[in-house]
């Protein structure tokens, strides 16, 4: 039976050798609690590492700890003290976090962690294949292992590979910054469907990849070599379920059935029936904004001096990625901050904050979140953030008020909560005086509206509707009209060619025999091209016909000394080698002076376009603008064209990052249909790369061999990647014909 293969950094245990033996622990982090149940659900595999590096791992205790991974359904990668300083410590915590974080001067480009991430990545790839079976799907996951979906890509092309970032993708000119952009693009398009919990960080994702590798992206969908990816937002659930069944369990166990947590929690609500508690839970972690928690809650206390007793801060941090510094550093500021408020304002019965610095299980979790009348959420940045839902699931009662930071993708689902800036610390102070205040009814409301939907959009849904996109994505992929040219195809037209007498090739020239380049000028063929198109033509059964919308004079100019026909400005000119050019259809001009001030008027707004001017066209070039500006004002341009044109006989064709205005009754399909008119050929080869070339494709008889460059819908029979591609299959026609 196939199953799903879930990756991540780390497995949902965490292993520890205490004593001589094998002890496992939950994880703690959103990415692991969260797809736990997931992964308890199927019958899948989970591979990441297990917490010990391989010099932790005592010999005779190997076998002990393979069948504790077993047991939970996951294999381990293992990895070194050197890998987990670099990849974990090094590029994954002191490069990529505090980048994606916005908290770019912490952010280190060192090039030696760079070299082991890929290592690392390529370990993870390793066990991935050797666990991999027909028919599984993979789901990679987080900012640890941007390069595995590629890696695997590359091995095993027949996969159906998913990838979530369970942290915020930042803007372009944040990540811009990271000087192995394109590499981390590049891996992160291995997969066929990624996801990020917020369509804000998909729009910097999709932005990234059209400004940085200059790939097409059409809304969420984005054509890569032979594949369309899609990219979409799936807001991350949590285990509705489970959090509301613990917290009815937590209301109705008895004295005796109560954690020693619980118990001291409701001797303080019984000595202080007003008192109020609010709760703080995080991973130490700088992007979570506990300093600003406390300074606000510190002015707070200033502020409103009638709190004093009536109100106590529950903080709980979570040790977290000791090892960098700038966790050390903030450890320590926390101590003083916490030290600085308990010193100024306790009194002999009363310390404002409780201060935990350690992990807890998860009942304790349960008692602290049914116990406290406020959660105080407060990140500068956070890619979802869990504590905030799992809050509002254990309130059996609906009462307890929510303050959320709006920096974090929890925000964006729950509208209910007091959203607050995060840096704004008066008006936290101010929030906590209004949640502390608000009346039961209020709280009530609210709170029914967010466990509603958390309750319908759980992990369960989450990872369910990625599943489902993906099979989509996957099944869309293999229906493409087209069909890939691989060798097998490739032999059999080699065949026909063969056993024909009179062949033609029609060969488109921009994005086909050559790759595209920001200024059009520079796109000479080079000299292997021309030896090439010579060679082919040079056999007495070929004829070349190289057919393109460039100008006849640049056209004429590029193959002067080559012995092939030339069809230029889309099918208006042509000409035989040694020969003059000659018009194909009677053309005017007369169109000219209206349309083109219109087109300077977008040049002019439009940085980096231009104009050009053909015999018989006029071509508005975007491919140096900025590619969303380009294409915004390239579709404003060629609807205002086609309202200036109607009944005029003219027709504007959009091409790849070009708009191009002429007569309507010429066009490539014609002037090839034409051209092979009464003559019999019985071998016919057709390839091209955008929308102009489409009335080849349509136009030429059936038998003919018609190739696509790229992914995208065509009448083209066949596809091949892109140009590197052509000159493959064109040497085969070369060497079959010498
Ligand atoms: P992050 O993923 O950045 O750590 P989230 O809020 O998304 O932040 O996820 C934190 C997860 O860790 C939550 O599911 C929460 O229940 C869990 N968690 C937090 N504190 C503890 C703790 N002390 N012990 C066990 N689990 C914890
Ligand atoms: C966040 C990340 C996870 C990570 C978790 C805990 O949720 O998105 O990938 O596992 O924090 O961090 P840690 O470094 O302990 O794995």
């Amino acid at each position: 039976m196939s199953k799903t293969i879930i990756v991540s950094n780390r497995l949902p245990l965490q292993l520890s050798i205490e004593d001589g033996k094998v002890s496992s622990e939950p994880s703690v982090g959103g990415l692991a609690t969260g797809l736990k149940s997931v992964h308890r659900d199927s019958n899948g595999l989970w591979i990441g590492w297990t917490g010990l590096t391989v010099e932790e791992t005592p010999q005779e205790l190997e076998s002990d700890i393979e069948d504790a991974v077993q047991n939970q359904q996951c294999a381990a990668v293992e990895l070194t003290q050197s890998d987990m300083d670099g990849f974990y410590y090094g590029f994954s915590n002191r490069t990529i976090w505090p980048l994606y974080h916005y908290f770019m001067e912490y952010a280190e480009f060192d090039s030696e962690n760079w070299e082991i991430y890929k290592s690392v990545n390529q370990k993870f790839a390793d066990v991935v294949l050797e666990n991999l079976e027909e028919g599984d799907n993979v789901w990679v996951h987080d900012y640890q292992l941007m390069l595995l979906p590629q890696l695997i890509k590359e091995k095993r092309p027949d996969v159906s590979i998913g990838f979530f970032l369970h942290i915020p993708f930042p803007s372009y000119e944040v990540f811009r910054t990271l000087p192995w952009r394109d590499q981390i693009l590049k891996g992160l398009l291995g997969a066929d469907l990624l996801g990020f919990h917020t369509y804000d960080y998909e729009r910097h994702f999709l932005s990234s990849v059209s400004r940085i590798l200059g790939h097409e992206v059409s809304f969420n969908e984005i054509t890569y070599k032979d594949r369309h990816i899609k990219v979409d937002s799936f807001p991350m659930g949590i285990d509705y379920e489970k959090f509301h069944a613990f917290a009815k369990a937590n209301y109705e166990q008895t004295d005796k059935t109560q954690s020693e947590l619980q118990r001291r929690l409701d001797l303080h609500a019984t000595a202080t029936p007003d008192a109020k508690m609010i709760l703080s839970i995080d991973r130490l972690d700088y992007t979570k904004g506990i300093a600003n928690r406390l300074r606000a809650f510190e002015h707070f206390l200033e502020k409103y001096p009638d709190y004093t007793e009536k109100v106590r801060l529950v903080m709980l941090a979570v040790p977290s990625r000791s090892n960098v510094p700038q966790y050390q550093v903030l450890k320590k500021e926390i101590d003083e901050l916490v030290g600085r408020i308990n010193g100024k304002f306790s009194t002999v019965s009363w310390t404002p904050v409780w201060y935990f610095y350690r992990s807890m299980p998860f009942n304790n979790l349960i008692d602290l979140y049914t116990s406290c009348d406020v959660a105080l959420i407060t990140p500068i940045r956070d890619g979802m953030n869990l504590v905030a839902k799992e809050y509002i699931a254990t309130r059996i009662d609906r009462t307890g008020v929510l303050i959320l930071s709006e920096m974090a993708g929890a925000s964006k689902e729950m509208n209910e909560a007091l959203l607050i800036n995060p840096n704004d610390i008066n008006l936290i102070a101010d929030t906590i005086k209004e949640a502390l205040e608000m009346p039961e009814e209020e709280q009530k409301k609210r709170n029914k509206y967010m466990q509603k939907r958390l309750e319908r959009y759980n992990v369960e849904k989450w990872a369910g509707d990625f599943m489902t996109k993906l099979d989509s994505v996957k099944s869309t992929q293999s229906v493409a009209k087209a069909t890939y040219l691989n060798e097998k195809q490739e032999t059999e037209i080699l065949e026909r060619f063969k056993n024909a007498n009179k062949r033609i090739f029609f060969l488109d020239y921009d994005g086909t025999l050559r790759g595209f380049v920001n200024n059009p000028g520079d796109a000479k063929p080079d000299q292997a091209l021309l030896e090439m198109v010579k060679d082919l033509q040079s056999n007495e059964k070929n004829e070349v016909v190289v057919i393109s919308g460039r100008d006849s004079v640049t056209l004429g100019e590029w193959f002067k000394n080559v012995p092939v026909t030339l069809i230029a400005e889309h099918g208006v000119l042509k000409k035989y080698y040694g020969k003059d050019w000659e018009l194909t259809e009677t053309m005017n001009n007369d169109w000219v002076p209206t349309i083109q001030p219109v087109m300077q008027n977008y040049v002019d707004r439009t940085p980096g376009t231009f104009i050009e001017e053909k015999n018989y066209s006029l071509a508005w070039h975007y491919r140096k603008a900025d590619p969303e500006l380009g294409e915004q004002r390239a579709n404003d341009l060629s609807n205002v064209i086609r309202e200036l044109t109607s009944n005029h006989g003219l027709s504007v064709l959009s091409g790849n990052k070009v708009i191009e205005i002429k007569s309507s009754n010429v066009h490539k399909g014609k002037a090839s249909n034409n051209h092979i008119l009464n003559k019999n050929y019985d071998f016919i080869f057709c390839i091209g790369d955008d929308w102009t070339d489409e009335f080849m494709f349509q136009d030429l008889p059936e038998d003919a061999v018609t190739v696509k460059v790229g992914v995208a819908s065509t009448a083209a029979r066949y596809y091949v990647d892109d140009t590197d591609h052509v000159r493959e299959v064109l040497t085969k026609f070369r060497q079959a014909s010498s």
